[in-house]
This record gives C-alpha cells, sequence and structure tokens, in this order.
C-alpha cells in the first residue's frame, strides 16, 4: 500500500488551511511538514505555534520532517504542537539513538532521515529503533528541485537491509516526486512519497494524488 504525503511547502502560505483541506479531501494519507532552520538547510519555514495552528484544521497525521541543527531541543515543542512522526536527519544527530528514544518517550513515531550524499551505513544501528527511514531524492532546503537518479540504487539497498532483518520500517522519499519518478521509487522499495509542488500546483489535485500513489 502506497501512501502519499503531500508536502506543504508548495502550498499557498496565505491560505494555509484551505490548502491543507483541499489535500485531505482529495485522499492524501498524511501530510508533510517541513521545518527548516536557516542553519542545516538554506531556507527558512515553520515553527511550532504554525503546527498548532494547522493541528486544528486537520485530522491529517502530521509527518513533520526536521531540518534544524541541534534537534533535541524541538523535539518537545513540536510534539506538543501536535506531530504524530517526528523525523531527524542523522547529518544533525551525533546522539541519534538517545533523540530517538525521546521521541518514542513521547509518543510519537520515528522517523530517521538521509541527505543524498550521506550512506546507509550511517543508520545501520540505529534501523531497529525507527518506524521510517527517510531518504532524501533531492539535497534539502527547497521544493520544485529535480529528482536525483542515482538514490533509485539506495532504495533498493535500504530495501533488502530491512527485509533481511526481517523489519516493519517504512521507506520514504522525499524530492522532486512526480508520476514518472514515483513509479521507480516505487518499484525500488520506497512506500511513503512525500511531493509538493507536483500536488500543489497540479490543476487537479485529486488526480495528482492518485497519478503518483499509482492507483
Ligand atoms: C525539501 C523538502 C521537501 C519539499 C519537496 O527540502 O524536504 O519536502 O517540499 O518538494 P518537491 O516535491 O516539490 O520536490
Ligand atoms: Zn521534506
Amino acid at each position: 500500500m502506497i501512501k502519499i504525503s503531500p508536502s506543504i511547502l508548495s502550498a499557498d502560505f496565505s491560505k494555509l488551511a484551505e490548502d491543507i483541506k483541499l489535500v485531505e479531501a482529495a485522499g492524501a494519507d498524511m501530510l508533510h511538514i517541513d521545518i527548516m532552520d536557516g542553519h542545516f538547510v538554506p531556507n527558512l519555514t515553520f515553527g511550532p505555534p504554525v503546527v498548532a495552528a494547522i493541528r486544528k484544521v486537520t485530522t491529517l497525521l502530521f509527518d513533520v520532517h526536521l531540518m534544524v541543527n541541534n534537534p533535541q531541543d524541538f523535539i518537545e515543542p513540536f510534539a506538543k504542537a501536535g506531530a504524530d512522526l517526528l523525523t531527524i536527519h542523522v547529518e544533525t544527530a551525533p546522539h541519534l539513538h538517545r533523540i530517538l528514544q525521546c521521541v518514542r518517550e513521547l509518543g510519537l513515531k520515528t522517523g530517521v532521515s538521509l541527505n543524498p550524499a550521506t550512506p546507509l551505513s550511517s543508520i545501520e544501528e540505529v534501523l531497529g529503533e525507527v518506524d521510517m527511514v527517510l531518504l532524501m531524492t533531492v539535497n534539502p532546503g527547497f521544493g520544485g528541485q529535480k529528482f536525483i537518479p542515482s538514490m533509485i540504487p539506495k532504495i533498493a539497498k535500504l530495501k533488502r537491509m530491512i527485509d533481511e532483518r526481517n523489519l516493519k520500517v517504512d521507506i520514504q522519499v522525499d524530492g522532486g516526486i512526480n508520476p514518472v519518478t514515483a513509479r521507480e521509487v516505487v518499484a525500488a522499495g520506497a512506500n511513503i512519497l512525500v511531493a509538493g509542488s507536483a500536488i500543489y500546483q497540479a490543476d487537479d489535485i485529486k488526480k495528482a494524488i492518485c497519478e503518483i500513489r499509482g492507483t
């Protein structure tokens, strides 16, 4: 079962609530919320107050992608704001195991994310501690970038790692996902697809979500 997590980074922020309800009505499985701090990535987005505000307008699962330095300082604020799944970049967390434990203790699902250049070996020891691995298929920071094709074998390799250990870990991909690249990442083993521009820039959002999901 392929799940779609529309990224509100490509929404119209002047009518954010409306744009969230649009993807909810169009069959989104969760909502991808990109948190950027201007340090780990060269862009700024939302903080906990915005997440708390949009928590009131939808029942969609909040898939919070933390692209910030010192992620340990933001676990509790985003948990309180209504995050359901919190994804930490391995590049930002020297004490990744501790941070994942902290996320789990707060009752949230745990995700760990890797930039395109970060090897899978960096998460080998925590694979049993996470619900999801997010493989970036662009360099994080902006929507609308081009999918990096060399990430396909990385997805397949991660899928093998998970299956060999009989784990139940979701593989999420993020960046440059459209109906065409969606086919390729799903064939490689991804099962949760994030898409921003391909959904919010489409004339028919419902059709775009179905095409990306392959239904
Ligand atoms: C990029 C973000 C993505 C972004 C994807 O750093 O993590 O979630 O919104 O945008 P598209 O789907 O347009 O590549
Ligand atoms: Zn993201």
